[in-house]
């Protein structure tokens, strides 16, 4: 695994956004698995940034992202697909067609897993991934005690993430389900990219990156993986050495 250090988020965002952009100038038609969260929202401003300074071009580009609850429409405000257009897609010069997002709407959990399965396999595969990790050491919706074998399926969400997502659904009618790319889903990406900041994250980042490999802290999983970087800022990595 590659380290790379940052002082703090927004630096922890430009050296993760320099990764990315690095990905995307030595091969344009690259394919980025990418994620939601808090987590990402730095890089993906810093990235905005250089399109408008003409310094990354992202034309040639397709992305595949990690999850989407299932039930929402995509304009839905707290859907994942509405989360990628509001904060990336709609300022970068991607073309729409190219930006893929887990079907929330599709009822039939196989005929969806199967679709997402089959259309990362044929654009060619994912060749950088991004990922936050949840403070239990999920990634994507892949939680603890997750099958390492699993591709793209329908999980249902725990009492904990419904209860946390309460607050985004004055209406109460908050998504119990989600698709989400497997373990292997995303161990097949060629490159992975973590991403993690704060205090908050500095146990499960020693558990995940220094302790037992175990579906009970997935990203654990990521010891197994050949091409990882991880960067973080200080306050996450504290625990690290
Ligand atoms: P966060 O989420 O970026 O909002 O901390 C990470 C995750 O849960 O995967």
């Amino acid at each position: 695994m590659r380290l790379i250090r940052a002082c703090d988020y927004d630096d922890m965002s430009r050296k993760a956004a320099n990764a990315l952009s690095a990905q995307v100038i030595l091969k344009p038609n690259s394919v980025l698995g990418l994620a939601t969260g808090s987590t990402p929202l730095g890089m993906y401003r810093q990235l905005i940034e250089w399109y408008e300074k003409g310094d990354i071009d992202f034309s040639e580009v397709t992305t595949v992202n990690l999850d989407e609850y299932i039930g929402l429409a995509p304009d839905h405000p707290q859907s994942y697909r509405r989360f990628m257009d509001d904060n990336f897609f709609r300022h970068i010069n991607i073309k729409p067609e190219n930006t893929h997002v887990p079907n929330g709407l599709e009822a039939d959990e196989f005929k969806e897993s199967a679709r997402y399965e089959a259309l990362i396999y044929s654009c060619g595969g994912i060749d950088m991934q991004l990922l936050g990790i949840g403070h239990n050491g999920h990634i994507g919706f892949n939680e603890p005690g997750a099958a390492f074998e699993k591709n793209t399926h329908r999980v249902p969400l725990t009492e904990a993430t419904i209860n946390a997502n309460k607050r985004f659904f004055p209406d109460g009618d908050v998504p119990r389900e989600a698709y989400s790319m497997g373990i292997r889903s995303i161990m097949q990406a060629r490159r992975i990219l973590v991403i993690v900041s704060g205090k908050g994250k500095a146990e499960i980042v020693k558990q995940a990156f220094f302790g037992a490999v175990t579906p009970h802290v997935p990203a654990s999983v990521l010891q197994l993986h050949n091409n990882v970087t991880l960067v973080g800022d200080e306050e996450a990595l504290s625990l690290y050495d």
